[in-house]
């Protein structure tokens, strides 16, 4: 495990916990819960507690709503300009903090310093991204078929949004909600996951210290959310809900959006195959292997989740992949030679573990890894397991873990098959040299996302989502503000 002799930021990231805002966010105003309530952050490193952020309630949620709705009407009317330039300014503030967001980032996540650093910079070209789609909302006007009058299309927003993120992404999955939202003309309430709550609310002072003007957008942190959503989600009110989290949750919130049939968009659980064929260049699957499995230590939903090597190239393969995530240097995430943080909670090792636990009685040859590192925090090691057994769990679950399973293969409908065998289908990864093979089997899976040839798929510029019970909508590109935007047609006779 890495280590810093003098661990010479722990004083500057004590000073950057201690200078976050840890109340709510509710109509320009930092607030505290009537209560008083606080829950703790704590550091996935040690598991020592960092900060007490703001409790808030069902009420403070309510509260959050009539911020929301006090502020929808002037917002939508803001000009398309105005808007834009409030979340240019977003993104030119997040550069300006980048180094101390990071630092927030990697110590209530865990993740590695360069892994937070990325995000902030994958955060900050949202604001970017949807600052210039503002001025860009679509429109339509066509004649009738039988010339009886026009057609004329516009886009309205959608109204009050609800947005709720997890921990993997703090900055980043909140940014790619808010961007959009603001950007269609929608006020907000961001509900962050309690893991994370400190870097939702520095970008809350970030989006106010813009110009958003109160009400816009609102933060809600909770140790509570299944009830603080629930009775924003019954209020009436919200129009919008934007959820990104795992699948099973997804599946709740989306029964009780029905109730007031609440727009939805669902970014959910994943299980991305990774498929090798045997004439790919095995350096680059390789690296490719490495992007894929070990951004956020395997904490994110488009994560390869099953390596699918054709029997050729196989022993090749996981032998090399073995070698290079041994090298993985694990340890505190703002540790300089960090690769590999610890995971978000004790909860998540305990399942990693018992994964890599069962894959191996059930015959998987564990290559490197496996077994626990002597720490109080929550760290496992990289972990390769070879001729995964087919009715393994860990080839159905999202393991959200530095772990590879790897399963042989041998013609090209077999590891589609394999590939397609899952309820998931938010993101794959196909390895070959023969670009006809690659667009044919990208053409069959199905998932929403296929990287050719590419350990990594995330791009503001494209829609990111994904099929079957991985989710609804798209996120990101010029799809992403039509998540926020209603279609009106106008019947005009000219
Ligand atoms: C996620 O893991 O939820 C998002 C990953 C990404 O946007 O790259």
């Amino acid at each position: 495990m890495a280590s810093d002799l003098a661990d010479l930021l722990s004083d500057s990231a004590a000073a950057l916990i201690e200078g976050t805002p840890k109340r709510l966010f509710i109509g320009g105003c930092w607030v505290t819960p009537a209560s008083e309530d606080r829950f703790d952050v704590d550091d996935p490193a040690d598991g020592t507690i960092i900060a007490g952020v703001a409790d808030g309630s069902p009420a403070d949620a309510i509260k959050c709503i009539d911020a929301a709705e006090a502020a929808a009407s002037t917002w939508s009317s803001h000009s398309p300009r105005s808007r834009s330039d409030i979340l240019m300014e977003c993104f030119h503030a997040m550069h300006r903090r980048a180094e101390d967001l990071a630092v927030l980032i990697s110590v209530e996540s865990g993740k590695a310093l360069t892994d937070a650093r990325a995000e902030v910079s994958y955060a900050a070209e949202f604001f970017r991204w949807f600052a210039e789609e503002a001025v860009r909302i679509p429109g339509d006007l066509g004649l009738a078929p039988f010339g009886t009058g026009r057609i004329a299309v516009q886009h309205q927003p959608v109204g009050i949004s609800l947005l709720i993120t997890p921990w993997n992404f703090p900055a980043a999955m909140a940014a790619r909600k808010i961007a959009p939202a603001l950007a269609a003309g929608c006020t907000c309430i961001l509900k962050p996951a309690a893991e994370t709550p400190l870097t939702a609310l520095a970008l809350a002072e970030i989006v106010h210290e813009a110009g958003a003007p109160p009400g816009t957008l609102n933060v809600l942190t909770t140790s509570r959310p299944a009830e603080a959503v629930k009775v924003m989600l019954d209020d009436g009110r919200i129009r919008k809900l934007s959820f990104t989290g795992s699948t099973s949750v997804g599946k709740l919130l989306l029964r009780q959006a029905a109730e007031h049939v609440v727009n939805c968009s669902m970014e959910l659980g994943g299980n991305a195959p990774f498929i090798v064929f045997d004439d790919a260049d095995i350096d680059a699957a390789l690296n490719g292997a490495l992007t894929a499995k070990m951004r956020n230590a395997g904490e994110t939903c488009i994560a390869a989740n099953r390596f699918l090597v054709q029997s050729d190239v196989y022993e090749a393969f996981a032998a090399k992949l073995a070698e290079r995530m041994n090298r993985i240097v694990v340890g505190r995430g703002r540790y300089t030679a960090t690769e590999c943080g610890p995971l978000i909670s004790k909860n998540a090792l305990e399942k990693v573990s018992t994964l890599v636990d069962q894959a191996a009685v059930h015959g998987g040859r564990i290559l490197t890894g496996g077994g626990t590192l002597e720490s109080d925090g929550y760290y496992y090691p990289p972990t390769v397991i070879a001729d995964v057994d087919p009715g393994s769990e860990i080839l159905n679950r999202e393991i959200f873990g530095p772990v590879a399973p790897l399963v042989r293969f041998d013609s090209e409908d077999q590891a589609i098959r394999l590939a397609n065998d899952t309820e998931y289908g938010l993101a794959a990864y196909i390895f070959t040299r023969d670009v006809q093979k690659g667009l044919r089997v990208a053409d069959r899976i199905d998932a929403g996302m296929v990287a050719i040839n590419r350990g990594s798929l995330s791009d503001v510029a494209a829609p990111f989502g994904g099929m079957k019970h991985s989710g609804i909508g798209r996120e990101g590109g010029t799809y992403g503000i039509l998540e926020y935007l209603e279609t009106k047609y106008i019947s005009i006779s000219w």
